[in-house]
């Protein structure tokens, strides 16, 4: 059965690489997985935002954001970082053994009524995961969109995800530029020191026909938020990806809500302007 008929069923999914985006106790794992199902491997469809819900048999799920776009193929991209007991089992995941994954779930970023629009995003940390879709499949139908801008900073530089990549993106055509930062001066770092938020107002994008989307810890949208409102953006203009603990991911156990919002049922993604009335979504 394809997802597309039952979302709730899991599927079998084969690891086909795996490598560590960083270290230590709460280290970021990122899985390449194909569909052992031929059938469900060809008519799974996900738009970037979206989340799926992965785990380990006998051990549990978590849901995790698709990292991949679906315009890179016919594969599925996550990065988990370690936490607790499903993640430490998915960690222990190596190229040649088998996940389940079930989904997609949640809404997805309106990329298609952002044609015409420069794309800007702002990450930190493990909350590039979900932004990650948005600059793929921005890079690949470039010319449906006036540009794209990323701005993406970690703690240090051993806390920075998908590092080779995002360096790469500087000398990649189709990316107008790309801004990284950590906060702390390391020997050997060439790029911006300071907070994701400090590096924004350095940047200083304009607002005029474009979309911020930001991904991050609390703090870091707290203030991105607020000195994007500096900048000139509108709250419309503005959106964001929220990951509220969830049970059952289907609107059903009440575990994902802020204020009156499911996260699992209205979001992830949220513009700005619907979150701003309900300040639980920020707590
Ligand atoms: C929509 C959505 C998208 C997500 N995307 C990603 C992703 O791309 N990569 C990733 O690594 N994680 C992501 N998460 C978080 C991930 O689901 C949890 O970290 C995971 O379920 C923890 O499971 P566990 O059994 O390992 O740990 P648990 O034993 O369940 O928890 C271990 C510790 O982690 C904390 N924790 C668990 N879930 C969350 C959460 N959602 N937010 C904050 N703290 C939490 C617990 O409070 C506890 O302290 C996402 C969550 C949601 C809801
Ligand atoms: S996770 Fe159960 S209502 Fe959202």
């Amino acid at each position: 059965m394809s997802n597309k008929e039952n979302p709730y069923i899991p599927h079998m999914a084969k690891v086909e690489d795996t490598w560590y985006e960083t270290h230590g106790e709460r280290a970021i794992k990122t899985f390449r997985v194909v569909f052992e199902d031929e059938e469900v491997k060809e008519s799974w469809e996900h738009l970037p935002g979206q989340c799926a819900m992965i785990g380990v048999l006998g051990v549990g799920e978590s849901m995790i954001s698709i990292s991949s776009s679906p315009t890179e193929g016919k594969f599925l991209r996550f990065s988990v970082m370690r936490m607790g007991k499903v993640t430490q089992a998915l960690h222990q995941l190596e190229p040649g053994d088998s996940m389940t994954v079930r989904g997609p779930y949640g809404n997805n970023f309106p990329l298609e009524e952002w044609k015409g629009k420069k794309i800007l995003t702002i990450g930190g940390g493990i909350g590039q995961a979900p932004l990650r879709p948005i600059v793929e499949y921005v890079r690949a139908n470039i010319n449906d969109y006036q540009d794209l801008t990323v701005i993406y900073g970690a703690r240090t530089t051993n806390d920075l995800c998908f590092k080779q990549e995002l360096e790469d993106l500087r000398e990649c055509q189709e990316v107008s530029s790309c801004h990284l930062s950590i906060d702390i001066e390391e020997e050997g770092w060439s790029h911006f020191v300071g907070f994701v938020p400090t590096l924004l107002m350095e940047v200083n994008p304009s607002p005029e026909n474009t979309i911020a989307i930001t991904c991050g810890p609390p703090i870091m949208i707290k203030f991105v938020l607020e000195n994007l409102k500096k900048l000139g953006f509108e709250d419309e203009q503005i959106y964001t990806t929220l990951e509220n603990r969830m049970k059952c991911g289907i609107g059903k156990c009440g575990r994902c809500n802020a204020g009156p919002l499911y996260v699992c049922k209205d979001g992830p993604v949220f513009n700005y302007a619907t979150l701003k009335q309900v300040p639980e979504a920020f707590a």
